[in-house]
């Protein structure tokens, strides 16, 4: 099989033989990096970068000329017809006939899936703002395989803003698919989206611990853990003594430290002084003797919160991490455009997926997220709200594009009481009936007042049981 004229949206849309694939294809790259320069010789790729970036802009651009292929760019959005009003699904059908394949980073969350649903071309997603970054994480396992040579089993701690961080928010996904184990350690008050600790439960198996708040006792540092996702094959040694001290419970190790830069830029208002809490990784708290072998892994850029001291220790992998990036991204650009087609093992392809109900019905409902994609103005014009019913207890709906999850106060079935419309009626959806109504007769409204504008009336027992 070959990978040819996929997008490469979030990281689900691989599954490990595939990612095993491109690490095969990465390997090859690596050895012989000189060498690729026929592979994608006449194609083209549009690098579409609208928020900053210096490793993964370059390291794409340098991959396409490394495979001997061409590049255009735009990097600033007010320089194109994005600032005049521009939908972006009219941005991609342009793009995707000037070049073979796209590469886009937006800060609007679910953008890249707009730009692969409309390009015709291959499309990869360099992060759509808060959501994900699929190729990071590519080669944030690729730099872990080659250390550890294996991801399951390990025990990997996540270190920094777990609510913003879009590197963050692919490779829990990809750890778990992998069956490592994940410690949370946030910033207090940027602990990881509870939509991305359900969505890895529900769809990955395992575990979620939640751990009691982190305190400081004494002169004695107690790592700041705050919930550990066990893998469904590991043992729950783990999860039972999650609020002891790191060094007590996690005595074998830990494989490897991920830390992450406050995104600021992501930041709400009130939000300005969470920096002030934000631990620095240096020596000093990798001194214990379960950091002793632990790999220091950063996606780069730092700001404060790694130490410099820690650059010349032989635990520290952030630059080759993100030197891994033009080999890892060679591999991607060559699979995906077909330059290469590499076998990926018939076992290894089919990964068992969760099939939900999917929402679309227009009954006015609009994903919460204020930086979803598909609440912006210019691409209200044309998108369809959409949503995966998650959950019936309580109702949760995540959105297809942004993946935030949320829980609608109404809703209504279309087939009213014997048929009446004077039945019409619309019901809290924590009521009975949320459980009752098929999910294919589900109506789903935002507030009360779009139900009844849209002719619904409360049923009798509103506000009282339910
Ligand atoms: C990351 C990003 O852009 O999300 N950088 C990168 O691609 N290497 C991480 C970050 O900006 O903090």
């Amino acid at each position: 099989m070959t990978l040819k004229g996929r997008s490469l949206v979030t990281i689900d849309d691989l599954t490990t033989g595939e990612i095993g694939a491109v690490f095969s294809a990465a390997d090859e790259m690596a050895a012989a990096i000189g060498e690729q320069s026929k592979l994608c010789k006449g194609k083209i790729m549009a690098s579409l970068f609208f928020e900053p970036s210096t490793r993964t802009r370059l390291s794409f651009e340098a991959a396409m000329y490394r495979l001997g292929g061409n590049v255009i760019t735009a990097v600033d959005i007010g320089a194109t017809s994005l600032a005049k009003g521009e939908s972006l699904s009219d941005m991609a059908r342009i793009v995707g006939s000037y070049a073979d394949i796209i590469v886009i980073r937006h800060p609007w969350e679910g953008a890249a899936k707009v730009v692969a649903d409309y390009a015709g071309v291959p499309v990869i997603n360099a992060g759509d703002g808060g959501h994900q970054h699929p190729t990071q994480t590519l080669l944030d396992l690729y730099t872990i395989r080659k250390e550890r040579k294996t991801i399951k089993g390990l025990k990997i701690a996540l270190w920094g803003d777990l609510k913003y961080g879009r590197t963050i928010h692919s490779l829990v996904f990809a750890l778990a698919k992998f069956g490592a184990n994940i410690l949370f350690c946030p910033t207090p008050g940027l602990e990881v989206p509870e939509h991305i600790l359900q969505k890895l439960v529900t769809e990955y198996g395992g575990e979620i611990e939640k751990c009691k708040p982190a305190k400081q006792t004494g002169e004695e540092k107690v790592f700041p853990l705050d919930a550990i996702y066990t893998t469904p094959t590991s043992s729950h040694q783990l999860a039972m003594m999650p609020d002891v001290n790191l060094s007590l419970d996690l005595g074998k190790g830990v494989d490897a430290i991920y830390v992450t830069r406050p995104q600021k830029e992501r930041f709400e208002a009130s939000e300005s002084e969470l920096t002030n809490q934000y631990q620095v990784v240096d020596k000093k708290l990798l001194k214990g003797k379960e950091f002793r072998s632990t790999l220091v892994m950063h996606p780069l850029p730092r700001v404060d919160e790694l130490a410099y001291d820690l650059d010349t220790d032989p635990r520290s992998q952030y630059f080759k991490q993100a030197a891994y990036g033009v080999p890892v991204r060679m591999a991607i650009l060559a699979l995906l455009s077909g330059a290469k087609p590499v076998p990926v093992p018939e076992n290894e392809t089919t990964e068992v997926k969760v099939a939900f109900t999917v929402y679309n019905r227009d009954s006015g409902l609009k994903c919460s997220n204020p930086k979803c994609v598909s609440i912006q103005k210019t691409e209200l014009k044309y998108l369809r709200p959409e949503f995966k019913i998650v959950n019936r207890e309580p109702l949760t709906l995540r959105c297809v594009y942004c993946e935030h999850g949320f829980e609608p106060k109404y809703i209504a079935s279309t087939e009213w009481h014997e048929g009446k419309v004077i039945n019409k009626k619309y019901h809290p959806s924590d009521s009975h009936w949320a459980r009752t109504i098929k999910p294919e007769n589900l109506i789903i409204f935002a507030s009360a007042a779009d139900a009844e504008a849209q002719g619904f009336k409360p049923n009798h027992y509103m506000g009282g049981k339910h």
